[in-house]
């Protein structure tokens, strides 16, 4: 049995590695390639912390005990600096609790909020002992006057956290004590004293927070509704019973308006409530638990608002990336009408989270103060009545879960991880708003990508950072229109299109990138906020990449090839520039597809080489990429280059050993030379990568050819490429042109391994399994398999978390569960609480509150009572 669940949970793996929906990068990007502007000072690391300003020219950076003001029009012009270093007195303390002098000891900015035209609030780790300052904007200098930083900023440096001022109060998710462990959603404003979470492992249980912020009515405020901070986390559920911690993302909301309670949850929130964040491919059974960042795409109306999130899965050697999108207005439906959960105490000592299906007091525990409550005279939060808070107390979080837009991912993508994530909204010429999708990942890399009818399409990777490393922090500027990129080395600006690096119009087209478009006129590719209005309707633009809108190519004149001569028996390298991953290239010789030769091979960037040319092999050669476009369900083929390959037969034959092989100048000197050519038409690009600067003829006097096997094509094969690969994940890191993309993905010598040990690993999990489910810790897995083999379905929304407990609900048996039920109680009884279980789906949720248990001798010693909060112990050594 345990085979059959291990191979169903492989299988699962390998089909979502290898069959999986993942979208490919057309376009691939090289950092040498781009002048992207950067920005770091020698000395100064961790460049985490951004902050563009609406009113100003500028983008402050908070590094690692520095502060810097960047013009946001070129980050490379620094208008602005502060140091803000750790006195002796908190140095010393800081080390002797064991922390690093060199690493941990020091002062992350990593709050910058804007307090008002003049000043900003910063806080920093300050040596583990957090502190927050107000930098006068005028002459940038700090105020000197620092405050207690508790709650605001987290201790350590390495810890997750977020912060969101929203008018003078900051917002923070951190953590409250020196060794991280008692996390912290406050609110700090200067006039009140600082409201925040229970500590409980109900309301936060080691939760990463990834991101805040607020959605405002807008001034719309029918109902006279308060504004709403949202705050995503990751934290270890509460709810799911599973072997180790699970992991689960969430999305948490107070009110602005709150003050806290009067007698029950003094200074606490009264509004906090929290729900699951669902993103998981239902038809592959597969969750994507962990998220690490989130972008609000704000739109005029809150409804209109959606919510971007990157996820990977807790597992991550599946090496899957995704984002999933959320409506607002399904957000918010669930913190308004959803249902909440309890703690229930099941045999005696083991606590479980179930449905509660009581009657939930009146006004709603966790919401916000509204018209209706104020005619009920609760015109804040502290005239809350004590049965509403206790139970908002004891209830904060909801069972339904929140569903991404579509119940699926818009994204998934292989071999990344997804660090950050900003979407900008764009208009493109058809009309038609499309919502731009850019991801930072863990090696430095961005994708840009669009959502075209349901579909997702990677318009480009680019390499953002010199180095491999993680993109720390993602900003995005429409009026500069250029992202922003914090790491630990600098801050790098790009802009959000590479329009004129798109050289022909069938490119441009085929790039299905929204800010770009042809230009016939100019035959150039423009990005369309930069043409003036009059011309926008002569560009050609076409979203799905159909390439036929293009002016047809008049065909290259012969003259135009460009003309090789080479010495007969030497080598000629014919190369071919197109940088469409989604493309293959095809070789042509006098007007036929190449098919023949052991002579022809195919070098890296899609280059023809030719060994030991022959008279025959005179005539004209023709580089072509076609490019198949799903969106338009059409292959476009175009000519990327055209030689004519003549022998010189020189009067007197040369008496020389070796071989001669002509080469047209390396890769970099052509791409660089192709990007030069913005705005010039395809002939241009031709000619430039015809004839390149350092044509040289270099004469290799060693190894023949001939000898090397691996080089030699199987006779009678066409000359076909499969696409690009695509960036290295270190730029440094030269790739064997050889290589087989296949191999790339796949990585079979890795995947065996991981394999093996997943085997291994699972082996042991499903042994502490059976034994958990023995011993009956386990009860509501097993009894949901019991449910599963008599047919009852969860709900279709939920299927995500099945794939976890796969494991769980198949190797705890059938008769595990009639075990869990008393041994009294008689057959029909039995059968009536199975169709209890099937009738209501939700078999681990007995109905509590409203007492339909189902019988005396319950399955379960439900304690239907409010469950008093646990309380982490406590371990402040600070205070
Ligand atoms: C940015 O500023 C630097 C330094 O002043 C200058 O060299 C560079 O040309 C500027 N780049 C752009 C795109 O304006
Ligand atoms: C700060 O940057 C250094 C150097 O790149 C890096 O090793 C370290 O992990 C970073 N620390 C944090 C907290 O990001
Ligand atoms: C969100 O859902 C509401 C109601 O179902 C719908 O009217 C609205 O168009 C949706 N918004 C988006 C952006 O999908
Ligand atoms: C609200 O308060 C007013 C004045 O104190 C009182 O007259 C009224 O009955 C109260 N209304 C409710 C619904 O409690
Ligand atoms: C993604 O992150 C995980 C965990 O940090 C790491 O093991 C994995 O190698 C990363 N994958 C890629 C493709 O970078
Ligand atoms: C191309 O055509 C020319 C003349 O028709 C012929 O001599 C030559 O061998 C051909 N070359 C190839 C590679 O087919
Ligand atoms: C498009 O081109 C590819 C590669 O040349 C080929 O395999 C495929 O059959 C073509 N599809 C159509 C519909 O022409």
């Amino acid at each position: 049995m345990g085979f059959g669940v291990l191979g169903v949970f492989l299988g699962l793996l390998l089909e979502v590695s290898t069959h999986g929906p993942h979208a490919v990068p057309r376009t691939s990007w090289r950092h040498q390639d781009l002048d992207l502007m950067e920005f770091s000072e020698p000395e100064i690391f961790n460049y985490s912390t951004l902050l563009l300003s609406e009113k100003r020219d500028a983008l402050y950076v908070g590094a690692r005990e520095a502060i810097f003001e960047l013009s946001k029009k070129n980050v490379t012009v620094k208008n602005n600096k502060v140091q803000w270093t750790v006195a002796e007195n908190p140095m010393v303390m800081c080390t002797q609790k064991g922390k690093s002098k060199e690493r941990d000891c020091l002062n992350y900015i990593r709050v910058l909020q804007v307090v008002d035209d003049e000043r900003l609030y910063v806080c920093g780790t300050h040596a583990f002992q957090p502190q927050c300052d107000y930098l006068n904007l005028a002459d940038f200098s700090l105020d000197g006057r620092p405050e207690d930083g508790r709650g605001k900023c987290s201790f350590d440096p390495s810890q997750s956290f977020t912060t969101v001022m929203v008018d003078g109060e900051l917002y923070s998710g951190t953590s409250y004590n020196f060794l991280g462990s008692e996390p912290i959603i406050s609110r700090y404003s200067p006039s009140q004293s600082l409201l925040r979470t229970e500590y409980s492992t109900s309301w936060l249980n080691e939760p990463s927070f990834v991101f805040a912020d607020v959605i405002s009515d807008g001034g719309n405020k029918v109902d006279g509704e308060d504004d709403k901070i949202y705050y995503f986390f990751t934290e270890v559920s509460v709810e799911y019973e599973f072997f180790g911690k699970l992991l689960i993302p969430r999305v948490a909301r107070v009110c602005k308006g709150d003050l806290g309670g009067q007698r029950t949850l003094q200074k606490k929130w009264t509004s906090f409530l929290k729900a699951k964040l669902v993103c998981s491919m239902p038809e592959l059974n597969f969750v994507f638990n962990v998220v690490h960042d989130v972008f609000i795409l704000k739109g005029a109306d809150w409804r209109d608002t959606v919510i971007y999130g990157v996820f990977t899965s807790q597992w991550g050697n599946v090496g899957l990336s995704a984002v999933c999108a959320y409506n607002m207005t399904a957000v918010e439906e669930v913190f308004s009408k959803g249902k909440y959960m309890q703690k229930a105490t099941v045999e005696q000592s083991h606590t479980k989270w179930v449905r509660y299906n009581g009657i939930t007091p009146s006004p709603r525990p966790g919401a916000c103060i509204n018209n209706l409550m104020r005619r009920q005279n609760v015109s804040s939060s502290l005239h809350l009545p004590d049965k509403t808070l206790q139970f908002v107390k004891d209830h904060p979080l909801l069972e339904d879960p929140v569903l991404p837009i579509g119940n699926g991912p818009r994204l998934i993508t292989k071999d990344v991880n997804y660090t950050q994530i900003v979407v900008e909204r764009v208009r493109a010429l058809d009309r038609n708003i499309y919502d731009v999708i850019f991801t930072g990942t863990d090696k430095g890399v961005l994708h840009k990508s669009v959502v075209y009818e349901g579909e997702v399409h990677i318009v480009e990777e680019i390499q953002l950072l010199k180095n491999s490393e993680s993109i720390k922090n993602l900003l995005l500027s429409s009026e500069t229109r250029s992202l922003y990129a914090g790491s630990d080395s600098g801050v790098v600006q790009s802009p959000t299109a590479f329009c004129g690096r798109y050289l022909s119009c069938d490119d441009c087209v085929l790039a299905r990138d929204p800010y770009c478009a042809w230009d016939p006129h100019t035959a150039a590719c423009v990005n369309i906020f930069d043409a003036p209005s009059q011309r926008l309707r002569k560009l050609i633009q076409s979203l799905n990449g159909d390439a036929d809108k293009c002016p047809s190519a008049s065909s290259l004149p012969l003259k135009d090839y460009r003309r090789v001569t080479v010495k007969p028996g030497s080598s000629a390298e014919l190369p071919c520039l197109g940088h469409s991953n989604l493309a293959q290239v095809m070789w042509k010789s006098n007007g036929s597809a190449l098919t023949e030769a052991s002579r022809f091979h195919l070098m890296g960037e899609n280059s023809l080489l030719i060994y030991s040319v022959a008279p025959e092999d005179q005539g004209q050669y023709e580089c072509w990429s076609v490019e198949w476009a799903p969106a338009a369900g059409k292959n476009f083929s175009r000519l990327l280059a055209g030689y004519v390959l003549t022998l010189d037969l020189p009067p007197r034959a040369p008496h020389q050993a070796g071989h001669v092989a002509t080469t047209l100048g390396s890769q970099e000197t052509s791409s660089s030379h192709a990007a030069e050519g913005n705005g010039k038409t395809e002939r241009a690009l031709l000619t430039s990568a015809l004839a390149p600067p350092s044509f040289t003829a270099t004469v290799h006097l060693t190894s023949p050819p001939q000898t090397d096997s691996s080089l030699t094509l199987p006779p009678s094969s066409t000359i076909k490429f499969q696409p690009k690969q695509h960036l290295p994940p270190s730029s440094s890191a030269p790739r064997p042109d050889s290589r087989d993309p296949a191999a790339e993905y796949l990585q079979h010598n890795n995947s065996t391994a991981l394999l093996f040990l997943f085997l291994l690993f699972f082996l042991l999990f499903l042994a502490a399994l059976a034994y958990n489910c023995y011993m009956q810790y386990l009860p509501a897995p097993c009894l949901r398999l019991r449910a599963a083999l008599l047919g009852t379905q969860k709900s279709a929304h939920q299927p995500e978390y099945r794939a976890c407990e796969a494991g769980l609900m198949e190797s705890s048996a059938t008769d595990k569960i009639t075990m869990t039920e008393q041994p009294t109680q008689n057959g029909s009884q039995t059968t009536q609480s199975l169709r209890a279980l099937r009738d209501t789906g939700y078999e681990t949720e007995p109905e509590c509150g409203n007492g339909q248990i189902p019988s005396k001798e319950k399955p379960f010693d439900v304690d239907c009572e409010s469950q008093p909060i646990q309380f982490a112990d406590a371990d402040e050594p600070y205070c």
